[in-house]
């Protein structure tokens, strides 16, 4: 029996052992999926047990995508350049970290038929998943990615991976083409972000990373100034996809059993 894990702190809400066993399940692999609650400290032992294949695969969320890293024999490109991982795998005797949010999020654009291309875009938020939306934006080709965070001092970070985006103050929002909310804003029902609006045109793409909810309150609010909206549970699905072809050879389908698993 193999095994996995998506490991993070807090780790209750994670969808993602659903979606695994269930195509674990439907492939007949012998292997299960499960969350587990880390420390920090615990980290280094997990990677041990994944080079002494106890531990088969690990995907990794909030907080530890970046301290991961100093765990780890090797990185993918993607990973590199973003400073996050949230998919481990064994590569010969190589433990290696991977991040698949970027095609993820890259197949959840596409799949809706938006063009990124020469376009300009505004992330809200600068935590751990920004990182992957600015690789993956840049890859199709957007003109101009801004980006505002309430605490002004994290977006360092950012421009020290991405150095052509532009920082702006939280708040000053310009007219632009795309409008992704990657903060947990949006998380409690009853969350609304306190920014206006009503510069973006008409017509723009709503996009929030969020996809539980469904409808939050900032995808609420594009979809009533005339805007498209999406939110996040098509990149989870393909980061998942991603995943499972790396640790199993094989790509599992999209359908309605799968979709319904993340209407909890
Ligand atoms: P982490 O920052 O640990 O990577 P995250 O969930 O990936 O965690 O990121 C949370 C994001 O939501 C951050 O950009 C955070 O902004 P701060 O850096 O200022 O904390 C943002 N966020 C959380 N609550 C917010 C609020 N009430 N208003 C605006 N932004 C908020």
């Amino acid at each position: 029996m193999k095994k996995y894990l998506v490991i993070g702190n807090p780790i209750e809400h994670s969808l993602s052992p659903q979606l695994h066993n269930f195509w674990i399940k439907e492939n007949n692999i012998k292997a299960d999926y499960n969350r587990r609650k880390i420390n920090k400290d615990e980290i280094k032992s997990l990677i041990l047990n994944v080079r002494d294949k106890k531990i088969n695969g690990l995907n990794v969320t909030v907080p530890y995508k970046k301290e991961i890293i100093n765990h780890l024999d090797e990185l993918t490109h993607e990973a590199n350049k973003t400073q996050s991982v949230n998919t481990v795998f064994l590569d010969g005797d190589k433990v290696t970290g991977h991040n698949t949010d970027i095609s993820g999020f890259e197949l959840a654009i596409k799949k809706i038929d938006f063009d990124v291309k020469e376009k300009k875009i505004l992330i809200l938020g600068a935590g751990g998943v920004v990182p992957s939306i600015i690789f993956a934006l840049y890859k199709m080709e957007a003109r101009k990615i801004s980006v505002m965070n309430r605490t002004r001092s994290k977006t360092e970070n950012l421009k020290h991976l991405f150095k052509e985006i532009v920082v702006l103050d939280w708040g000053e929002i310009p007219n632009s083409d795309m409008i992704i909310n990657a903060t947990s804003v949006g998380l409690k029902k009853e969350d609304k972000i306190n920014l206006d609006f009503s510069k973006i045109s008409n017509n723009k793409l709503f996009y929030d990373i969020i996809y539980n909810p469904e409808k939050t309150n900032f995808l609420k609010t594009g979809k009533d100034l005339g805007n498209k909206t999406e939110n996040g549970k098509m990149m989870f699905i393909f980061q998942a996809i991603a995943a499972f072809k790396i640790w199993h050879g094989l790509e599992p389908k999209i359908n309605n059993d799968v979709i319904k698993l993340l209407k909890k």
